[in-house]
C-alpha cells in the first residue's frame, strides 16, 4: 500500500459570489440574449421571496419556470424538465435551491444535449458518466448549505421505478457560477440545518478518515473544517439564531467540504454514502440522516483499518491528547456521537425506521449496484457492509460504567 500522495489534476472552474445582495449580480453572469429556465423545488423559494428577487434581477427577455423538483430528485421529474427545455428552446438554466435542485439541473443540462438514452449518462458503473459530449450552461443560487453541489461536478439522481439512487460526475456539469447568500439560510427549519451540518461533516470524513499518506495540506484543511463545524454546529442548528457570521461560516464550510479541495492525491472512502443511499431508496430517509445513522457503526466495525486516522482525528479534531490510543479512539467516537445527538441527528438505524429484516434487501441492492468492494482500499465486501448495518441497528451509547460499553470490539490488549 503506497504511503505517498498520488499524482493529481485539480480543476474547479466555478465562480462563487458570496455575501449579501449577490442575486442582484445575475445580469453580469447570464448573457442578456439567453432564454433562461429557472428550476426550483417544492416551493420554498416562492414562499420566502427568493424567486421574486431572481426574476426581478434578470434582464433577459425570455425567462421560464420549472418547479416541483423533489428532495432526492428523480429521473422522471428531470425528464419532464428536459421536455420543457426542448419545447421552450431554453439555452441557459438557473437552479434555485438546495443540492437536490442543483443535482437535478446538472442531469437535466446534460440530458438536454444528449443524443442517446439519458440513462447512459450514468455510464456502466456509478460515477463514470463518460458519454457526455456537451451540456447546457447553468448557474445556481444556493438556498441550503450541505452538498457542495454548487461547486462540484457531481449529480445524484433517484429512479422511482428501478428503486435506485445513482450518481455521475463530469467536468461539463460544473455550474458556471454559484451565488451564496448566507441570509438565505435564515428560513431553513432546524431539521434541514442539522442535515446540512451533518452532510458537510460526513463529506469531510469520507475524504479524511481513511489512512495516512502524508497529505498534510489535505489533513489540515479537513481537520480545520471539522473543528469549525463542531464549534458552530449547535448554534447553527438553532433555527431562530440568525447570526450572519455563523451562517456565513456554515455555508462556506459546506461548500469547501466537497468542492474537492480536500481529496486530491489522498484516499477517499465514500462507502458510507453508498450504504446511506440504499437507506434513502428503502424508505426515503433524508440523505444526511442516512449517513449519521451509520457513522458510529462504521467507526466501530472498521476501526482497525482506520486506526491511524482515528487516533489523528481524536487528537487534532477533538483535542484528546491524553491516554492510550484506544482511549483516544473511543473518546473520539463518543464525542462524535454526542455532537450528532446535540443537533438531533440519528446515530442508529432504528431511529431512521430500519429493521433487522430490511438488511437482506439492503445488501441485495448494494450487490445489484456493484458495490461489493468499496471503501478506501476496496476491501469493504458485502459481509463488512452487512456487519455495519447490523451494528448500526442496536448500538448502545449509554455509559453504564462497564468497560467500553459500545466499543467492545476494540480490545485494548490487541
Ligand atoms: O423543495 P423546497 O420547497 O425548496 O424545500 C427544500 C427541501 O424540502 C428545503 N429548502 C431548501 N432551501 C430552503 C428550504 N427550506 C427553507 N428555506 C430554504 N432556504 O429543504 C429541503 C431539502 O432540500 P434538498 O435540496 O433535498 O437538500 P440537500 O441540499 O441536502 O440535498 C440533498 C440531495 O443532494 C444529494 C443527496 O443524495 C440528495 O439527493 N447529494 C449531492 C451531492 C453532490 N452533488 O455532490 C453529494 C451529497 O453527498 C449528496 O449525495
Ligand atoms: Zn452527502
Amino acid at each position: 500500500m503506497t504511503k505517498e500522495i498520488s499524482n493529481f489534476t485539480f480543476y474547479n472552474p466555478v465562480k462563487v459570489l458570496f455575501g449579501k445582495q449577490q442575486i442582484e449580480h445575475l445580469p453580469t453572469l447570464i448573457p442578456e440574449d439567453k432564454k433562461v429556465l429557472i428550476l426550483y423545488g417544492g416551493g420554498s423559494v416562492k414562499r420566502f421571496g427568493t424567486l421574486d428577487r431572481v426574476k426581478g434581477a434578470l434582464k433577459n427577455e425570455v425567462v421560464g419556470e420549472f418547479s416541483g423538483i423533489e428532495a432526492n430528485p428523480t429521473f422522471e421529474t428531470c425528464m419532464k424538465a428536459v421536455e420543457a427545455i426542448k419545447d421552450g428552446q431554453y439555452d441557459f438554466l438557473l437552479a434555485v435551491g438546495g443540492g437536490s435542485v442543483i443535482d437535478a439541473v446538472k442531469y437535466i443540462a446534460a440530458s438536454a444535449k444528449f443524443d442517446g438514452d439519458p440513462i447512459d449518462i450514468f455510464g456502466k458503473g456509478v460515477g463514470k458518466g463518460l458519454p457526455i459530449q456537451s451540456a447546457l450552461p447553468f448557474g445556481t443560487v444556493l438556498t441550503l448549505p450541505a452538498t457542495a453541489s454548487e461547486m462540484n461536478s457531481t449529480s445524484v439522481i433517484s429512479f422511482k421505478e428501478k428503486k435506485a439512487k445513482v450518481s455521475f460526475s463530469h467536468p461539463l456539469v460544473f455550474p458556471q457560477f454559484s451565488i451564496l447568500e448566507p441570509e438565505l439560510t435564515y428560513t431553513l427549519p432546524r431539521r434541514q440545518l442539522a442535515n446540512g451540518l451533518t452532510d458537510a461533516f460526513m463529506h469531510i470524513l469520507e475524504q479524511y478518515l481513511t489512512y495516512p499518506v502524508g497529505g498534510m495540506v489535505q489533513d489540515e484543511f479537513a481537520e480545520g473544517l471539522l473543528r469549525v463545524l463542531i464549534t458552530i454546529g449547535p448554534d447553527v442548528a438553532n433555527e431562530d439564531k440568525h447570526d450572519y457570521n455563523l451562517r456565513a461560516n456554515f455555508m462556506w464550510t459546506a461548500t469547501l467540504a466537497l468542492n474537492r479541495i480536500l481529496s486530491p492525491g489522498v484516499p477517499g472512502d465514500w462507502s458510507i454514502h453508498a450504504l446511506g443511499h440504499e437507506l434513502t431508496v428503502l424508505n426515503n430517509t433524508d440523505h444526511a440522516r442516512s449517513l449519521s445513522a451509520l457513522l458510529p457503526a462504521v467507526m466501530i466495525v472498521r476501526h482497525e483499518e482506520k486506526w491511524d486516522k482515528l487516533v489523528q482525528y481524536a487528537e487534532n479534531v477533538w483535542h484528546i491528547t491524553e491516554g492510550s490510543e484506544e482511549e483516544k479512539v473511543e473518546g473520539a467516537i463518543r464525542q462524535t456521537v454526542a455532537y450528532l445527538k446535540s443537533i438531533d441527528m440519528p446515530v442508529t438505524l432504528s431511529e431512521v425506521g430500519v429493521k433487522a429484516e430490511d438488511i437482506d434487501g439492503l445488501i441485495d441492492q448494494l450487490e445489484a449496484r456493484g458495490n461489493t468492494a468499496i471503501g478506501e482500499r476496496g476491501t469493504q465486501t458485502l459481509e463488512v457492509s452487512r456487519a455495519i448495518y447490523e451494528k448500526a441497528l442496536d448500538l448502545n451509547f449509554e455509559d453504564d460504567g462497564s468497560d467500553s460499553p459500545f466499543l467492545g470490539v476494540i480490545d485494548p490488549s490487541s
